[in-house]
């Protein structure tokens, strides 16, 4: 099976959305699933969101922040190149049925991964209110995307230059204030999802977060994913990546990630 990338595009100077050639997963595709990506043979594997399939087309879309060698090798394949592997969709499916009122929490690159669920929540006859944020204006994506999305859009940015100055949590706490949403799902940043939770925790409002956990294999064998729920032991890449954020240890979790941290010499296998 060849993985054609059909379009590169830029959507800032650190994130690219890809369209590539996999009429198998695109037909398979659910909202919250993503896939396996490794770029060619010297790269990792590593997990991807599927942000859009198109099972006409044969293609799914993938949106991509440059963090660190791989995500950087799969920006920089043009259109016309082969992504040497693509394994999926993985993960379980978002819920989406009626809830009533949703708020859709996203944040920097967690904005790509919050739209499948946004649009496919809004299609179910839910009222959408979506929340995203980044830094800054430059680095905000998909705004038009997630205004089509959603009922309502609210955005935050850091230093103030689009939307409201503050993080998406400061808004999303108002809108608990007065109008308590029925359900809120939340993607971004471990700390952004830790304070979604917190924000959400004492009005009892069910909140469902996607973890970004450190993955190698992706199918539950190499228990890099493992995360602490309700005090279970669970592997983001199959019992996830969608969990109740009030029962996830978000304190463990960080300190599991930060061990990535580590000089990349000793982990990494492209040094
Ligand atoms: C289920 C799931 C879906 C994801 N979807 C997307 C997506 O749609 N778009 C996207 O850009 N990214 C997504 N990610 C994160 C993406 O997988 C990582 O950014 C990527 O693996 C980093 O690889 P690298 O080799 O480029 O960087 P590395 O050199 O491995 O890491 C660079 C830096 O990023 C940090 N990092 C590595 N992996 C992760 C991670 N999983 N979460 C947070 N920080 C990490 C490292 O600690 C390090 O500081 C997803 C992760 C998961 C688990
Ligand atoms: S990535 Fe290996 S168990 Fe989840």
């Amino acid at each position: 099976m060849a993985f054609v990338i059909k379009e590169n595009v830029r959507l800032h100077s650190s994130v690219c959305r890809l369209a590539i050639e996999a009429p198998d997963i695109a037909r398979k595709a659910q909202p919250g699933q993503f896939v396996m990506v490794r770029s060619d043979e010297q790269a990792e594997r590593i997990p991807l969101t599927v942000f859009r399939a198109n099972p006409h087309a044969g293609t799914i879309e993938l949106v991509v922040q440059e963090a660190g060698e791989s995500t950087r090798r799969i920006c920089a394949m043009p259109a016309g190149a082969e992504i040497l592997d693509v394994l999926g969709p993985l993960g379980e499916a978002t819920e989406i049925k009626q809830y009533g009122t949703v708020v859709c929490v996203g944040g920097g690159v967690g904005i790509a991964e919050i739209y499948p669920v946004a649009a496919a929540l809004r299609q179910a006859g839910n009222r959408v209110i979506s929340i995203i944020g980044a830094r800054s204006l430059p680095l905000l994506i998909l705004e038009a995307e997630m205004r089509q999305a959603s009922d309502e859009l609210l955005i935050a940015t850091d230093d103030g230059s689009a939307g409201r100055k503050g993080f998406v949590t400061d808004i999303l706490g108002e809108l608990i204030g007065w109008q308590p949403p029925d359900i809120v799902f939340a993607v971004g940043p471990l700390p952004m999802m830790a304070r979604v939770a917190e924000a959400t925790r004492p009005a009892g409002i069910k909140t469902i977060v996607s973890l970004n956990a450190i993955m190698v294999d992706g199918t539950g064998m190499c228990g890099s994913c493992r995360v602490s729920v309700g005090g279970k032991v669970k592997f983001v890449c199959v019992d996830g990546p969608d969990f109740d954020a009030h029962q996830v240890d978000f304190k463990e979790l960080s300190q599991r990630q930060k061990r990535f941290d580590l000089p990349c010499k000793l982990y990494c296998r492209h040094h």
